[in-house]
């Protein structure tokens, strides 16, 4: 126990250092930003490569958790194909160097515009997420003279442990195709001559902890469903388990990054893969949650008979999970680092400018004694926090700062 608290005091010095030298780098940057520490980034995208390697399982980049493109390039280059949502995040993918066949496509609501470009681009494979999808893919396809590569999506009602607005493997939920469903999709897919089916699809949840029994149980039932669609003379070239692999919210220093090995291992250790079957994951968060952090400046500090609020200029236009989800993130002061005695810890409740209530960061934090000027960080932002940003009250979206090119940040505007 006391080996473990000492492991913990020497990772919390070694960051409070790392903050040290932040808050100096950061005094001059125009504020709220995203700071991408490349470093953790790429041993991160290292780490999975390798894994991945070694477990023989492919991999596809969630490029909804973070769409910058220097981010999606990156984990290109360690070999990552991508998976998209949307038209927009397709040509982001090709334009960032990703191989079409490396591409696949998700989402219950694809248009017929999305649907030929992903057609004509010759993606690994479009992920269909219903009947009447199916038969339009095929429908066009038919009228402009291509093979659309296709996975089922399956619903297999699996609950992913994990809070309700990510959850997405139930039959209340609005994605994939049930398993009741099968036959009638089998008929549909001998009728279709425009389209490829390559094999099965899920993703049943986002932010999961319980690793090991939910991997478990999907590749239990992904092997199921591919042995059903095989007794019916469809062949099962590729099954893609998905992502939602959770990350450590609370205390980031600790975990960096999730245990991929683990992740890996109950795959491979479980799923079916007869006759060369490739096996693919689609990992969003978990690649790129802890190097991104969210800095702010605090505005004001404002004392109330009932509380003390720290104002801060980030708001939840830039990072909407805490308003959004009720999600935790973890907040330091960088400059009371700097300062040589630290008074006691304070509780403060953080919150962001815009005019709602639930524009807040945290109730009741403990952080050193704040004042007006100081650099707050808000930690684990590199996943669904500049991708889900928008320009609510017309404030500005947040700009990107990267470890390695710090000195391209834009500077401060001071008006005083
Ligand atoms: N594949 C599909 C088809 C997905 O819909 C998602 C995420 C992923 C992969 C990647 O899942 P991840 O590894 O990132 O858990 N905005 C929410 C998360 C929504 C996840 C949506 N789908 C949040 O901030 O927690």
């Amino acid at each position: 126990m006391r080996a473990k608290v000492r492991k913990k005091i020497k990772i919390m010095t070694i960051f409070a250092v790392c903050m040290k030298k932040k808050a100096k780098n950061f005094e001059n940057i125009r504020t709220p930003f995203y700071y991408y520490d490349m470093d953790i980034l790429k041993d991160t995208a290292r780490k999975v490569s390798e894994l991945a390697g070694q477990y023989g399982i492919e991999v596809h980049y969630a490029t909804k958790a973070n769409e910058n493109a220097r981010i999606v390039s990156l984990l290109g280059e360690y070999g990552f194909g991508v998976d998209c949502v949307s038209g927009d995040e397709l040509r982001l993918a090709l334009n960032c160097g990703i191989a079409a066949e490396k591409i696949v496509f998700a989402g219950v609501g694809k248009s017929d515009e999305e649907i030929l470009n992903a057609g004509i681009a010759g993606i690994g494979a479009l992920n269909v997420e219903s009947v009447q999808e199916l038969y339009i893919i095929n429908e066009i396809a038919r009228k402009y003279g291509f093979t659309a590569n296709v996975c089922i999506r399956v619903n297999p009602n699996i609950d992913a442990h994990t809070f309700r607005y990510v959850t997405s493997g139930l039959n209340t939920n609005k994605f994939g195709v049930s398993e009741s469903e099968f036959d009638e999709l089998v008929e549909m897919l001998m009728q279709c001559g425009n389209v490829r089916f390559r094999g099965i699809h899920y993703h049943i949840g986002s932010q999961i902890t319980d690793i090991e029994n939910v991997t478990r149980d999907l590749c239990v039932r992904a092997n199921k469903a591919a042995a059903w669609f095989e007794s019916r003379g469809l062949k099962v070239d590729m099954i893609n388990l998905g992502g939602g692999l959770g990350v450590n919210y609370d205390d980031p220093y600790a975990e960096p990054f999730p245990d991929f090995g683990l992740w890996f291992k109950t795959i491979a250790e479980t799923i079916d893969r007869r006759d060369g079957r490739t096996i693919h994951v689609e990992p969003g968060r978990s690649l790129v949650a802890q190097c991104g952090d969210l800095i702010t400046k605090v505005l004001f500090v404002k004392e109330t008979e009932a509380k003390s609020f720290v104002v801060v200029d980030a708001g939840m236009n830039n990072l909407v999970r805490p308003a959004f989800y009720g999600s935790f993130h973890l907040i330091e002061n960088l400059s009371a680092e700097e300062r040589p005695t630290l008074p006691a810890n304070q509780l403060y409740d953080v919150v962001g400018p815009v005019c709602e209530s639930s524009d807040s960061w945290g109730k009741g934090r403990q952080l050193p004694l704040t004042v007006r000027g100081d650099l707050l960080v808000i930690h684990s932002a590199g996943a669904y926090g500049q991708s889900m940003s928008t320009r609510y009250t017309l404030r500005p979206i947040a700009q990107a700062v990267y470890s390695d090119r710090i000195d391209e940040a834009e500077k401060e505007c001071r008006i005083l």
